[in-house]
């Protein structure tokens, strides 16, 4: 079964197609970073134009290189939510035209679910159940993936996401958009020992994250010391940054981990290509005997193959859209 698939969440216009959930028989990524690179930030109302702008050449590419037309595909898989309202509906009513135009089923994928699925497509053999962390720009989240399509969120941020900490914080230390990617290359061979920052816990749930604290902790420290006319050492901060962020990380999977009795870990999102957090995982992991899951650092951030991998699975569960289909800015992964 050969899927098209559409993602538009934020700030990347993609398109896919992809065999039986498994296979990528094209994958096409137009990123909007250099514009957005101007403004330290996604700007919704220009990610929105420019998706409008990309789309119809990143739908006709995808299909280009998978060598296929919409008559001989299955369905069409889109990215419906949670995301950047305008940027999502762009997706949304250029595969409802393509689904209405040739009868195609319309497939709605949640954002989370696909980038767990990208698993799915770096290694064949993975299976739920497992556990999994979520790690992107706007979420943290500890999911029992029970099923393709059955989700249990046993641990989620309390306050800002774990990308949004590593942004704000690459952002406080001048560093450009996108702050986590920077951060992570500037913290490489930098001290991690060189700066204490707090490893925030949530009392009574001892799976959430809360990462506020955190980057306040290191905005604080940068301004107090700009104040005096210092400068602190980018590359040592940055890796002592990044370290507390990890082990809260690790922490917390670990916990639940024990505490739910799983030996599959499963790491997913834009956070998810961290150089430290994919090597302390992997540690956490071994020492354990647990089998460990990353998805291919191409696949980490958002891309159209996750989505025809999860679409495939919801259409297989019986999940079709009609034509009303609406993106949401929000919305449950279990949903
Ligand atoms: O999943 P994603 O591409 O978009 C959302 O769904 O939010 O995640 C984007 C997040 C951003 O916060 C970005 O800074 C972070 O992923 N990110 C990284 C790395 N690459 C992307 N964070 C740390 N290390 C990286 N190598
Ligand atoms: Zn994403």
């Amino acid at each position: 079964m050969k899927l098209l698939a559409i993602e538009s969440s934020c700030d990347e216009t993609a398109a896919a197609v992809v065999e039986d959930g498994r296979k990528v028989l094209s994958n096409v990524v137009a990123s909007q970073v250099q514009e957005h690179i101007r403004f330290g930030g996604v700007v919704p109302e220009i990610a929105s134009r420019m998706h409008a702008e990309a789309i119809t050449g990143v739908v006709r590419q995808a299909l280009e290189h998978a060598d296929a037309s919409l008559s001989k595909l299955d369905g069409i898989a889109v990215t419906y939510a949670p995301g950047l309202i305008g940027a999502l509906l762009v997706g949304v009513n250029f595969a409802k035209g393509l689904s209405l135009s040739s009868g195609l089923p319309l497939i709605p994928v949640h954002h989370l679910r696909s980038h767990i699925a990208a698993n799915y497509l770096t290694y064949k053999e993975l299976e739920p159940p497992f556990l999994c962390l979520v790690v992107s720009g706007g979420h943290s989240h500890l999911v029992e993936v029970l099923d393709y399509t059955r989700f249990s969120v046993v641990g989620r941020t309390r306050d800002d996401a774990a990308g949004e900490a590593l942004d704000k914080a690459a952002r406080a230390m001048g560093l450009p958009y996108p702050g986590g990617l920077n951060l992570d290359r500037i913290a490489k061979g930098g001290d991690a020992h060189a700066y204490r920052f707090p490893h925030p816990r949530v009392d009574g749930s001892p799976f959430d994250f809360s990462f506020s604290g955190l980057k306040t902790a290191v905005v604080n420290l940068i301004h107090n010391a700009s104040q005096k006319g210092e400068t602190l050492p980018v590359k040592d901060l940055g890796a002592s940054f990044l370290s507390a962020v990890v082990d809260c990380l690790c922490d917390n999977t670990e916990k639940a981990a024990m505490e739910r009795g799983h030996q599959k870990i499963v790491l997913a999102g834009g956070v998810s290509a961290n150089s430290v957090l994919r090597e302390r995982m992997a540690h956490l992991c071994k020492r354990h005997s647990w089998q460990l899951f990353m998805p291919e650092i191409a696949l980490c951030g958002d891309n159209a193959a996750m989505v025809g991998a999860q679409g495939y699975y919801e259409l297989k569960a019986g999940n079709v859209a009609q034509m009303d289909l609406n993106a949401c800015a929000t919305m449950p992964i279990e949903a």
